[in-house]
């Protein structure tokens, strides 16, 4: 019956599907266009659940077949096996520590604070040369984390443009051509690659270079761990925040009562942006998990070895848990799954706030009466499971 989590009607409004979905067939069977068989978990109790089971694992590292094992024959999971990097996003303790802890330093609350008056900077030179008619996405919010993000790894600004590219590719994984997206994916780790031979030749002041020196002076780190923590940087820093920014505006601007009680009171900015992850955050569904053993989710039992997707989407509008579905920038939603949840909850969320409070702020203040100049219909979202964003968003204000 719900063999639409691939079509345009899906990407055009994932909640209505996922609201069947919940009501329907909580935890329901699908593939990916090229055969790529996987569970999907849609009501919050169950997605939480999924999240902290320890019999659900991201080890595809030391399990590399587990996804092949879910093909169906003539199917294709070349595409997905490309964009399961070693890092801490795709391995379960010790592993998991070890990787997260080599970077967490980099994204506490303190250095974050410390960020802020650049990110501010950074957000008011773009504000300033996108004038009073551009698109939100490519002019503002698309750039803003990436030149953020960009200054704390260490990556040229003018390398940016080809690393969205293959970032975008990468991650749009079982839903495009899997010979281009292992390209892009190759592509892209040979870039990082180089960049950190650069920087361990001549170190520098950022990320990059300081993850080059606890490889060599600590050895806790292999060659590849090093690269895939790298392209997980850049990829989470970058691909996220810039849908927080745009679904959340899209949001406001199409519930004027909520708009109009933020521009009223400044003070609501930082709940407002915990409801608008909830309402319509970055994120779809997270990335896979694998059942190590037999599970029963929702009083469905998922055999050993399968696929598991959790939908963070579909979990932020359980009426169960968060009651009737609407916009409200005053409700107490910091309870949401649009960060993820268990240990590998994300490790930018700080950050990702921060850039989302300042960004909010200045299109409130700067434009007092914004509005999309295009009609809904010719607002298109990107392809796949993952990510939840537009392709563009032309305003004036
Ligand atoms: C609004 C913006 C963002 C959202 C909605 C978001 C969401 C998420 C989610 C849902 C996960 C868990 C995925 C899973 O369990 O499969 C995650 C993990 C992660 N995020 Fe974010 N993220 C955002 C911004 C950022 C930023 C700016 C960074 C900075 C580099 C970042 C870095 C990471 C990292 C490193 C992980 C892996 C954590 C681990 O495996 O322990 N994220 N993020």
């Amino acid at each position: 019956m719900f063999d639409t989590l691939f079509d345009q009607k899906y990407l055009q409004d994932p909640h209505a599907v996922y609201a069947r979905l919940r009501a329907e067939e909580p935890v329901h069977r699908t593939a990916t266009p090229h055969g790529v068989q996987m569970w999907v978990v849609s009501r919050y109790e169950d997605v939480r659940a999924a999240m902290t089971d320890p019999r659900l694992s991201k080890d595809f590292t030391n399990n590399p077949g587990v996804i092949k094992a879910n093909t169906l024959p003539g199917g294709d999971s070349s595409g997905y096996e490309a964009t399961v990097p070693h890092n801490m996003l795709f391995v379960d303790e010790p592993d998991h520590g070890r990787l997260r802890r080599l970077v967490t330093k980099a994204f506490t609350a303190k250095r974050v604070t410390a960020l802020r008056p650049r990110i501010e900077e950074i957000s008011a030179a773009l504000l300033d040369q996108a004038g009073s008619e551009f698109d939100l996405m490519h002019d503002y919010a698309v750039p803003l984390p990436a030149m953020v993000i960009g200054e704390l790894l260490g990556v040229p600004e003018d390398h940016w443009p080809q690393l969205i590219k293959w970032s975008n590719t990468t991650i749009e994984g079982g839903a495009l051509d899997p010979e281009e997206v292992v390209k892009a994916a190759t592509d892209f780790t040979d870039y990082l690659a180089e960049l950190c031979e650069e920087r361990r030749a001549e170190p520098k002041d950022d990320l990059f270079s300081a993850l080059v020196q606890v490889q060599d002076e600590q050895g806790s780190l292999s060659q590849r761990e090093l690269v895939d923590t790298a392209f997980l940087l850049v990829v989470a820093g970058h691909e996220t925040t810039v849908h927080l920014i745009c679904n959340g505006m899209l949001a406001l601007l199409r519930h004027p009562d909520q708009l109009a009680k933020l521009r009223e009171d400044e003070s609501l900015l930082p709940g407002a942006i915990e409801e608008l992850l909830r309402y319509d955050g970055p994120i779809s569904t997270s990335t896979l998990r694998f059942t190590k053993e037999p599970v029963v989710i929702g009083g469905t039992e998922i055999p050993a070895g399968q696929l598991v997707l959790v939908s963070l989407l579909a979990a932020n509008r359980d009426e169960e848990r968060f009651g009737a579905d609407s916009l409200d920038i005053t409700r107490s939603a910091a309870q949401h799954v649009a960060f993820g949840h268990g240990i590998h909850y994300c490790l930018g969320a700080p950050l990702a706030r921060t850039e989302g409070v300042i960004a909010f702020r200045h299109l409130l203040e700067r434009y007092p009466k914004l509005e999309v100049t295009v009609p809904e219909a010719e607002l298109a979202w990107r392809p796949g499971l993952l990510m939840h964003g537009l392709t563009r968003l032309p305003v004036r204000g």
